[in-house]
């Protein structure tokens, strides 16, 4: 069956006058599967580019949205109105007339676009909450094998009910034959929603909509694991680089898109607190917080960069020896060199979906994640260290005690933690996904 599958951002580079694949985030994911059928791929491009990109067995087909409307769908109502109220961010939640009318017209060109790919025969694959809608649109228009993953957390009931339009974004899902989350919560969620806004009949794997059933179940991502570990040696000169730029001070890292879900603000608090309280560990320890770019059209992320910008230069002057912050985009390899340098990473978001930094981080690394509770992944990696990241106390607590860790401890944590993220390969993920939908 041939696979057509719709996400926002588009897999592809420009490379001089080529294209490559670029295999980070998402395409890093589903590209093995890809690679493996052949398969388009649907996704947003700016007008005036080419429309149709052949490369090798993948065509990339660019769906054309005017910036008008990329304003009202994206900046708007994705990452305005779902994105803060599906991570309990209420307070960044907004609603504007016309977003949704966007919101809707770009779905219903999407699954246009991917229907003229694949017809009524090929094996769709939406992701995520930029395309609640399409899975019902493809139905409609007679597609009988549709998946969908939706990639953030699934928030409880009297959340949702702040949306206007969730019944309809629930139906939209609900076009699909299966439904993916990272985490058994947020299935149980998401099935509390169809009985509660549809009053549609619910067991514990799926929805009845009439006489149709929806599978809904877990299938938690992964990362590149033969890649990642691949790129251990490739970078590991410019890892010992970078720990010969610290001498004598052990490394601590953190790596985020600039994103108010990340909590990065509170991470450096947290850092700030672990050096007021222990002193002793001043002179031997540097955190280097490396933040992107991300979502700058928004104004609830123009606001935290001001804010995160100002803590940072702070912390640099009251601690220049030991933190260090960089906002640029790197390239994946300077990255994975920090990770490889660091004895420790810091991921610590508010609230995430799954997370794959603590993953790529662990694979490369020889170190340990202080992960947060409230990532999907906290469920998944045995032998991370939890840490509530609201609490800046515990999180100085914890990482003193990273510090002083034991070396057997250390080690079995280090076990416990690959055998987890080795067992969430995301090739495994993609094809265990498209198995389940089309098996
Ligand atoms: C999250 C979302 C993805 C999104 C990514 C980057 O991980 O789940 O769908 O692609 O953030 O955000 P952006 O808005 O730049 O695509």
């Amino acid at each position: 069956m041939k696979l057509v599958v719709l996400a926002n951002r588009e897999p592809i580079r420009r490379v001089g006058e080529r294209y490559e694949v670029a295999l980070g985030g998402l395409a890093a994911a589903l590209y093995p599967a890809i690679r493996a059928r052949g398969g388009v791929w649907v996704a947003w491009g700016p007008g005036g580019l080419d429309e149709r990109i052949a490369l090798s067995r993948l065509v990339v087909r660019r769906v054309p949205i005017s910036e008008r409307r990329v304003a009202g769908y994206y900046q708007g109502y994705a990452n305005q109105a779902l994105w803060p109220l599906f991570h309990l961010f209420l307070k960044h939640f907004r609603v504007k007339r016309g977003w949704w009318r966007d919101y809707r017209v770009v779905n219903a060109a999407f699954a246009e676009a991917a229907l003229e790919e694949g017809g009524r025969d090929a094996l769709y694959w939406v992701h995520d909450y930029h395309l609640s809608l399409a899975p019902a649109l493809l139905r409609e228009a007679g597609a009988r094998c549709i998946g969908v993953f939706w990639h953030i957390p699934w928030p409880p009931r009297e959340v949702l009910a702040v949306l206007p339009e969730a019944e309809a974004l629930v139906r939209g899902l609900l076009g699909a034959d299966l439904i993916g989350f990272h985490t058994p919560d947020y299935v149980e969620r998401f099935l509390e929603a169809a009985r509660a806004w549809l009053g549609a009949r619910v067991t514990e794997d799926g929805v009845w909509v009439g006489r149709r059933f929806v599978r809904v179940a877990a299938f938690p991502i992964g990362v590149d694991v033969a890649g990642l570990e691949a790129a251990r040696s490739r970078v590991a000169d410019r890892a010992a680089a970078i720990r010969a730029a610290y001498p004598g001070r052990r490394i601590l890292v953190g790596a985020d898109r600039l994103d108010y879900t990340k909590g990065i603000p509170e991470r450096i608090r947290g850092y700030r607190r672990f050096l007021e309280k222990y002193p002793e560990w001043a002179e031997r320890v540097v955190f280097l917080q490396l933040t992107a770019p991300s979502r700058e059209a928004v104004p609830a992320y123009r606001g935290l960069k001001s804010q995160l910008l100002r803590l940072a230069r702070a912390t640099e002057r009251r601690y220049p020896e030991a933190f260090v912050h960089r906002y640029a985009v790197l390239s994946r390899d300077e990255l994975l060199a920090h990770f490889a340098a660091a004895e420790f990473a810091l991921v610590t978001p508010l609230r995430d979906g799954m997370n794959l930094v603590a993953m790529e981080y662990a694979l490369v690394s020889e170190g340990l994640p202080l992960l947060s509770r409230f990532a999907g992944a906290a469920r998944y990696l045995k032998g991370a260290l939890l840490v509530n990241p609201y609490d800046p106390e515990g999180l100085a607590d914890a990482l003193a005690e990273a510090l002083t860790l034991s070396e057997t401890e250390r080690k079995a944590r280090r076990a416990e933690l690959l055998a987890s993220v080795k067992g969430l390969d995301v090739g495994n993920w993609a094809e265990g996904f498209l198995e389940a939908l089309s098996g």
